[in-house]
């Protein structure tokens, strides 16, 4: 077996070539340290984090150590509103004012949209008519609300991270736009929504990317889109990252395994590890390494590693 070798897949992968524009962060879930060593790593110009946040302390003290290195843009997930915590570190720091949720802001040259949180049937199905939901917006909620049942005088702290028909239609509504983030998912997921869809169309959006599934998918890769379609998509799994635009070497286009699966793989085989990952593997139904882990098989391959890498023959 290899001994531990220094990373060098990204020195033959081309990230390392030019610092990207932008890179989007699967739900960190509490830790933030794979976005402050990509943000070290990479340089990107600005980063969007895509929900599920969960900062352990307020956000701009968990990213301090890279405030300086980029632009943190965030949405927020559905997990954010778990506690007054994971409320109060997002939405109480400093970076508050960076959430995208419900507009579109010019970031490294792209107007980027934001949609944040997920669709509650309490508040809103978007399989059915607007005129059907519940409530309108957080305000016609609050005003059905005694004043016992509020949370810090407003709406319970859960549905602080529900799209309500009011924010989706401001967006829907709004000027064109070049790249849509979403916590939910678009059709092209099995639990995703006409709704993502419809609001990456109406926008014109090239690129709509999005969190929550835990799942780093190339949706055009996959076969799960086609070439014709109107957007690309791509979910990113936590702890993962997407890369804008696309290196030219189609590194990312084929879907990035999660970092900490690329740094296993060159701990394994040092120099081969790119090898290894593109070449079809019968564990994984013929499929290749980095194809089986975009398609949520991130765990099995881990495990292949971790056995290869302790004396197994996998
Ligand atoms: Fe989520």
């Amino acid at each position: 077996m290899n001994p531990l070798i220094p990373s060098n897949l990204h020195a033959h992968s081309g990230h390392e070539q030019s610092a990207p524009k932008l890179m989007f962060f699967g739900d960190p879930h509490g830790d933030l340290e794979p976005v402050i060593a990509a943000v070290e790593r990479f340089r990107p110009e600005a980063i969007v984090l895509l929900g599920d946040i969960q900062a352990r302390q307020p956000l701009h003290i968990e990213l301090g150590p890279i405030l300086d290195l980029t632009e943190v843009w965030f949405i927020h997930g559905n997990h954010d509103t778990d506690s007054d915590a994971d409320y109060d570190n997002l939405w109480g720091s400093e970076l508050a004012d960076r959430n995208l949720h419900g507009r579109i802001v010019e970031i490294a040259g792209y107007k980027v949209a934001g949609l944040g949180g997920i669709f509650r049937s309490k508040i809103w199905d978007p399989r059915r008519p607007v005129e059907e939901a519940a409530f309108a917006s957080a305000d016609a909620l609050r005003r059905s609300m005694r004043r016992e049942e509020r949370w810090r005088d407003g709406i319970a702290r859960r549905h602080r991270s529900t799209i309500f028909p009011d924010d989706y239609l401001q967006l829907l509504r709004a000027p064109p736009a070049d790249i849509l983030v979403t916590h939910e998912a678009p059709t092209a997921h099995p639990h995703g929504w006409q709704a993502i869809d419809k609001l990456a169309e109406t926008l014109g959006v090239q690129l709509l990317v999005h969190g929550h599934h835990h799942q780093t998918i190339d949706y055009l890769a996959e076969g799960l889109m086609t070439v014709s379609a109107p957007f690309r998509a791509f979910g990113v799994d936590m702890g993962s990252h997407l890369v804008w635009p696309l290196d030219p070497q189609g590194e990312t286009e084929r879907g990035s395994p999660p970092q900490d699966l690329l740094d296993l793989a060159t701990q394994v085989f040092g120099t081969e590890a790119q090898t290894w990952l593109d070449k079809p593997h019968e564990l994984l139904d013929g499929q290749t390494p980095v194809a089986f882990a975009a398609a949520g098989g991130s765990d099995k391959v881990r495990s292949m590693l971790n056995a290869i890498q302790h004396g197994g023959v996998v």
